[in-house]
């Protein structure tokens, strides 16, 4: 063999051993959507860059590790990772204890499918997307706990856009095709805890397919295969359209959310009918001006109750 052949069969090896990540999970006996794979020191990453033109490698690394803008949202009052003590980040704090205690502690008896939670609002604008992302960054902020944030709000959907993330395909891809896999669909990102599934496309059939029994069979094994995970759905408004009832009953949790001194009580109480069958319903009071001792603290949010 010449020198040039012995050269030219070294960077090959060297090739294949770093641009298949699949060999790289075969070997770790794991499947892609339960790994989050880690970001290349940089020069591996320049020498895939110089040695390859294989555009496969760089699909895969895109589609599975999201790059969030985290200057962007975090202007725009969203948490980001490492938050420990701004304004945000202690609201919900308070937020999210009441859902993480009944999704996995003492709380949880008696609740079905207790990890999973649905956002949702009486009327469009009240803040569902802007609780959904930021409950999701709070939890994923904890070390040991792991979020799949899913945007159920199918016909209008925002979850993508706030975060600069791809749209297609998702939840209603999933649901559409017997040929779409969940880690087809699930998106890793640069926070460890945090995945996403995008609405996907828009489908004139979608309220039937958030109802259809594969719907229901996608729940039951979110619950069931990731007891340990939290899953956040943002959802359209429960007035406006009967897909936030669908949705609300595949949940173990509903978090209610208000425009606080703007949505009617009349209105809320319609809500809060629909959501009678619901284990839990708690309503959390946002673009609050005061906080419950009456003072006044900018944008804030609180959770407040009602019964029938
Ligand atoms: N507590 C808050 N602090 C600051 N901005 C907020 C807060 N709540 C909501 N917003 C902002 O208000 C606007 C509407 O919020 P959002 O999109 O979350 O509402 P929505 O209920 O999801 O609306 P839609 O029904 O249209 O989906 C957004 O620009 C959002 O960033
Ligand atoms: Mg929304």
């Amino acid at each position: 063999m010449s020198i040039i052949e012995k050269a030219l069969n070294k960077a090959r090896n060297e090739k294949k051993q770093t641009t298949d990540p699949t060999d790289y999970l075969n070997e770790m006996g794991k499947s892609a959507d339960e790994l989050t794979i880690p970001t290349p020191a940089k020069e591996t990453k320049k020498h895939i860059e110089s040695t390859t033109n294989d555009n496969r490698l760089n699909t895969t690394l895109k589609k599975q590790i999201a790059d969030i803008d985290w200057v962007h949202l975090n202007e725009l009052g969203f948490i980001t990772p490492g938050d420990t003590n701004t304004v945000a980040v202690e609201e919900y704090r308070n937020i999210k204890r009441p859902l993480v205690n009944n999704a996995f502690g003492k709380g949880s008896e008696g609740i079905t499918r207790s990890n999973l939670i649905l956002i949702t609002s009486s009327l469009p604008g009240e803040g569902k997307t802007f609780t959904a992302i930021n409950l999701a960054l709070s939890i994923a902020n904890e070390r040991d706990k792991q979020v799949l944030l899913i945007d159920a709000d199918v016909a209008r959907p925002s979850i993508s856009k706030v975060l600069g993330i791809q749209t297609e395909p998702g939840l209603i891809e999933y649901l559409e095709s017997d040929d779409v896999t969940f880690s087809d669909i699930q998106i890793n990102t640069t926070m460890p805890g945090l995945r996403i599934i995008p609405a996907g496309k828009q489908h004139k059939y979608s309220t039937e397919l958030l109802s259809s029994n594969k719907m229901a069979a996608f729940v039951d094994e979110l619950s069931s295969r990731y007891p340990d995970r939290i899953v956040i759905f943002d959802s359209p408004p429960l007035l406006a359209a009967t897909q936030g009832e669908i949705l609300a009953r595949l949940v173990g949790q509903v978090v209610l959310v208000v425009e606080a001194e703007k949505t009617m009580q009349s209105v809320v109480m319609e809500s809060v009918d629909k959501l009678a069958n619901c284990d839990v319903v708690l309503a959390l009071f946002n673009k609050s001006k005061r906080n419950i001792d009456g003072d006044y603290y900018g944008y804030g949010y609180g959770y407040g109750q009602y019964t029938h």
